[in-house]
């Protein structure tokens, strides 16, 4: 099938009647449906398909074994989240498996299929926690701990799914069978637009991660209590929001984002208790960290002059990515010399990067727009994409 009539099949899985878009989160039905949906797929192409400790799932066309060229993505979303961002890549795997098949072509080296688990953090926080665990960059006590907003671990969750909490963790024999890694991803940005090309090669990734800022007041009414009695968190967590968008217009090409504000209780005629606001920041090189500590800076002022208390936790981070420069020409040789396109989105080839040669595809996206509804890709770029694809696993695995 093609990666169009893939992703057409897989349109009603988890839309989002409220936000619009899709929501499909690690584990749950949504996105456990769409893992019993590849396995299925798979298996009609004659692939084996295993769940790894972590609740990768991997399908191999030969037997798994050492300098594998591996390729996929993520089937979870973001909340609300596009059609393209994470199935493009695994339905144009599959197609590109299936047009190699259909010519005959046998690979001589082992090939394999991955949908990395929990790739946007939507569910538990990270980011990529799938191929985090995979390459040991995130300690497995933490991993296994990471709570949902309902409260449930990502231990909980994933032997809900039928894996082993104990066995959760770094995954160096399989992260050894990788030779490499090619991701193809819709692009996230305005970049292919103007360039008059439907696929482009991902030169880097900017560093980026996440902090969990929490202001704690005192809950009170919002009737009775007068505006001089109040320890109001929402007052600081709103400065920080403003101080966000200054601090980073402070510096060239970053981005900070405030995406999610939780007030507690969350009454309208009730003072909030505690505010938790999550920052997303990323600078391209270096300066992530300076900016955020200008950031914190300017939260402790705001939470000092309302009389709150400021908790902040880093929840991610990654340095910049460059993905692998031989891979890189390879690809562009093999493709026609496509564009080169830096991102500033984060992606498993980009943790794959610290320890396989690595390097990602992008399909042109004509709305620029991603992480929402309205992320898009045409039919013929789709299936543009998934032929360059196709070429690049038949040069890496012959
Ligand atoms: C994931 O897509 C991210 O860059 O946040
Ligand atoms: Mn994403
Ligand atoms: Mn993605
Ligand atoms: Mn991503």
């Amino acid at each position: 099938m093609s990666a169009a009539e893939l992703l057409a099949a897989i349109a009603d899985v988890g839309r989002d009647a409220r936000r619009g878009g899709y929501s499909r989160h690690a584990f749950d039905r949504p996105e456990r449906e769409l893992r019993t949906w590849f396995v299925e797929r798979a298996q009609r192409l004659r692939l084996d398909v295993e769940t790894d400790r972590n609740g990768n799932l991997w399908a191999w066309w030969g037997s798994p074994g050492p300098d594998a060229v591996v390729t996929g993505s993520h089937l979870d979303s973001v909340p609300g989240g596009g059609a393209f961002d994470g199935p493009l890549g695994v339905v144009s795997a599959l197609t590109a498996v299936e047009a190699l098949q259909e010519k005959g072509f046998r690979p001589a080296k082992p090939v394999a299929v991955v949908v990395f688990a929990e790739e946007e953090g939507g569910r538990f926080g990270v980011p990529c926690l799938g191929s985090r665990l995979l390459t040991g960059t995130i300690d497995a006590g933490r991993a296994r701990a990471l709570r949902d907003p309902d409260g449930v671990t990502f231990a909980e969750a994933a032997v809900a799914a039928g894996l082993d909490a104990e066995r959760i963790g770094s995954d160096p024999e399989r992260l050894g069978l990788v030779g490499q890694f090619v991701e193809l991803h819709v692009e996230q940005g305005r970049g292919l637009i103007d360039l008059g090309s439907p696929v482009a090669v991902g030169s880097t990734v900017i560093a980026h991660g996440r902090w969990r800022f929490s202001f704690a007041g005192q809950g009170n009414h919002a009737g009775a209590t007068r505006l001089g009695d109040r320890v109001d968190p929402m007052l600081p967590a709103a400065g920080t929001v403003l101080a966000v968008r200054r601090l980073a217009q402070s510096r060239d090409d970053a981005r900070a984002t405030v995406g999610r504000l939780v007030p507690t209780p969350g009454g309208t005629n009730v003072i909030a208790s505690t505010v938790d606001l999550w920052l997303d920041a990323r600078v391209p090189g270096t300066e992530t960290p300076e900016l955020v500590e200008e950031i914190v800076a300017a939260a402790r002022d705001a939470a000092g002059a309302e009389g709150c208390e400021l908790t902040v936790t880093r929840e991610s981070y990654s340095d910049d990515v460059v993905f692998d420069e031989p891979l890189r020409r390879a690809l562009a040789e093999w493709l026609g010399a496509p564009p080169e396109l830096p991102t500033g989105a984060g992606h498993d080839a980009a943790i794959l990067a610290g320890f396989v040669p690595s390097g990602m595809l992008y399909v042109r996206n004509p709305t620029g727009i991603s992480h929402a509804p309205d992320e898009f890709a045409e039919d013929a770029d789709v299936e543009a994409g998934a032929r360059a694809l196709t070429e690049v696993l038949e040069r890496l695995s012959k």
